[in-house]
């Protein structure tokens, strides 16, 4: 089955090339320097990027695949959730090639798709879907938009556990950075600063990190950064300080993630964690997260770097599974779900 899959949910265009669990092509356009001066995601910014940005990116796939568009057997895009009008973009512009070249159309969950990442390995032929290896799990999703706990008993039977009740963990990253100077997004930037940084130079909460269940909050953190720079004012002007800063909110937001995700494997008795979405590509959280698992001796799927992030490798993958258990393909009229809650994507 030749598949082309297009994501447009936030802030990358992205399509990818997929055949019988392998990736043929995955090119990712993201719009980070556009968006930088603003210091966040401008949504309709996000919009007319996509719209000039879709055909280019939906050519080269093609074009690194060797494949004509005449080859393909199913197109597919996210459906939702994400940002209505960048949705939209990615939707219908898929829908409409389906339509022109009468093959079967399916619109995916975005959540769904990044459960599918942690399983696509690369090795000397490129990316590949590693199913046979596939086992139960609690899967991690981690980003600027979304933080989650998913637990995964069989691949589509799948309960969302707990999410944030307020800011994600990567947007914790972004405006904890913003508030110290630091470029957008200030994730990467936190975690190069961080690496050279003492994290137990200052102390920041962990919220909810005593409680017994599976959310997360991080604007309370965001916020006792901010006072404490209102006191410490001065310490900007330092360099180590600065990194131990770094260091020391990493540090908060790591051990959360990590705490709660093995707490949740625990409880359910699974044996392996899987972890994505761009935070996933944090050192220290690789880091943390491989010596918890392994000293639980649990095994740890993370996402490769390049595959954190937003990409259409994971709905190609993922629409393929859908497709071989049902290959109907039946979305061609559907509209996109901006607020797609994961539980009704079946
Ligand atoms: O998955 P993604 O590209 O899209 C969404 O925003 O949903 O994730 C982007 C987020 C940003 O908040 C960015 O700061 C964060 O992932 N991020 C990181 C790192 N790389 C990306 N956060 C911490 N450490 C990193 N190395
Ligand atoms: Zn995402």
């Amino acid at each position: 089955m030749l598949l082309l899959a297009i994501e447009t949910s936030c802030d990358e265009t992205s399509a990818a090339i997929v055949r019988d669990g392998v990736v043929l092509a995955n090119v990712v356009s993201s719009q980070i320097q556009l968006h930088a001066e603003y210091g966040g995601v401008v949504p309709e910014l996000a919009t007319r990027e996509h719209l000039r940005n879709f055909l280019p990116v939906a050519r080269a796939a093609l074009r690194e695949a060797h494949v004509t568009p005449a080859e393909l057997d199913a197109v597919a895009a996210t459906r939702g959730p994400g940002l209505p009008n960048a949705l939209m973009i990615g939707f219908k512009a898929a829908q409409a090639a389906a339509f022109a070249l009468r093959r079967p159309f399916l619109g995916v969950h975005h959540h769904e798709a990044h459960l599918y990442s942690p399983w696509v390995s690369s090795g000397p032929s490129g990316l590949r879907a590693d199913f046979a290896a596939f086992e139960p799990n609690v899967s991690l999703i981690v980003s600027g938009g979304h933080t989650m706990l998913v637990h995964v008993r069989a691949e589509f039977d799948h309960t969302v556990l707990g999410s944030t009740l307020d800011d994600a963990a990567g947007e914790c990253f972004d405006k904890t950075a913003k508030l110290i100077g630091l470029p957008y997004p200030g994730g990467p930037e936190m975690d190069r600063l961080a690496a050279r940084g003492n994290p137990r130079a200052f102390d920041f909460p962990r919220p909810l990190l005593r409680e017994e269940n599976n959310d997360f909050s991080f604007a309370g953190l965001k916020t006792s950064v901010r006072y404490f720079l209102q006191k410490n004012p001065a310490l900007l002007d330092d360099a180590q300080k600065l990194r131990d800063l770094c260091a020391s909110v990493q540090a908060a937001i790591v051990e959360t993630l990590v705490t709660k995700t093995l707490r949740a494997a625990k409880r359910l008795r699974v044996r392996c964690l899987t972890a994505s979405g761009g935070v996933t590509c944090n050192s220290a959280l690789r880091r943390d997260l491989a010596s918890a698992c392994e000293q639980a001796r649990l095994k740890l799927r993370l996402a490769e770097r390049p595959l954190c992030t937003d990409n259409a490798a994971m709905v190609g993958i993922l629409t393929e599974r859908k497709l071989l258990r049902s290959p109907a393909g039946t979305d061609l009229d559907a509209e996109i779900e901006p607020g797609w809650d994961l539980a009704q994507a079946r």
